[in-house]
């Protein structure tokens, strides 16, 4: 079973600065680093480390070379990775004194999949193949109907969260993986609670994937309820910690790991992920979690 993930890929700007930039504030960083992201590499790096077969969809421009190369050193099939006539995305992140992150992006070639590029990967796929989608690419409610209308297992996370999500055919989403900010926004619910009966009415056929930070995360669909605690750590830079989790469950989840391993796996992953800078560079590898990573 292969996982299939149309994702955006970044050049990520980091700057280290005591506290985020306010309106009118001009303040000096304390760092700067350039790091390789965006949530879908992100998130295909977080499979193939987590053990997962992954072929990555997305577009990058002729400055964006080194954003495929990364892809491939961790052995991700990057036949569907195109170049177009667009900078590649990038994404400008000021990490503050608590680990903290805030994110402004610009999509760039993200933005471009071609109508062809899309129709191409779908024609490779085979049944049982998972589709993996964020919201940082254009066309997702085309690729999100698409991919239910070949039968594939549709797994989105609303990340980052915009109003145009509140339109997107969700009723064709199998997994929804998202925080307590998208969750939010989606319901208009602030409890926890709230925010998974009203997902549960809205999508009663969807999985629901909860993850609350350093509270851990809950899976809930028609018949069950997980919940996993977190694993508590010092944090050093959240950037990349809810793609390491999306990466490490839904490849326990390819193997026919229990949700509770699944949780498991990705909430152990994440916290190891926080406690490293940078976005795919902080990703580990299965072998570094306690059970070797194992369902
Ligand atoms: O989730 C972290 C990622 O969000 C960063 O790598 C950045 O590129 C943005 O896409």
């Amino acid at each position: 079973m292969r996982v299939i993930n149309f994702g955006s890929l970044n050049v990520d700007h980091v700057y280290n600065v005591e506290h985020f930039v306010k309106p009118g504030e001009t303040i000096a960083s304390r760092g700067y680093q350039q790091f390789v992201g965006g949530k879908g590499l992100n998130q295909s790096i977080a499979l193939a480390r987590a053990g997962a077969t992954v072929s990555h969809a997305g577009s990058i421009g002729a400055d964006g070379v080194m954003l495929r190369d990364v892809l491939i050193d961790d052995g991700v099939d990057v036949s569907f990775v195109f170049e177009v006539d667009q900078p590649s995305g990038h994404a400008i992140i000021q990490v503050d004194s608590t680990g903290e992150n805030c994110i402004l992006l610009h999509g760039g070639a993200n933005q471009c999949n071609a109508p062809e590029m899309i129709h191409s990967v779908f024609d490779s796929a085979d049944p049982g193949d998972i589709v993996l989608l964020q919201n940082e690419i254009n066309d997702l409610p085309e690729i999100i109907n698409q991919a239910a209308g070949k039968g594939l297992t549709v797994v989105f996370n609303p990340a980052p969260m915009s109003p145009d999500v509140l339109e997107y055919p969700l009723h064709n989403v199998d997994y929804l993986i998202l925080n307590q900010t998208e969750a939010v926004a989606l319901t208009s619910e602030e409890k926890v609670l709230e925010v998974l009966q009203t997902l549960g009415q809205r999508h009663p056929k969807s999985k629901v994937i909860l993850t609350l930070g350093s509270e851990g995360a809950i899976y809930k669909d028609c018949d069950q309820t997980v919940c996993v605690e977190a694993v508590p750590v010092a944090a050093v830079d959240t950037t990349g910690a809810g793609d390491t989790f999306i990466g490490y469950f839904l490849a326990a989840l390819a193997c026919g790991a229990t949700i509770e391993r699944c949780l498991k796996n990705a909430c152990e992953a994440a916290s190891i992920c926080v406690q490293r800078a940078g976005a795919s560079s902080s990703v580990p590898y299965k072998a570094e979690l306690q059970n070797g990573g194992q369902w």
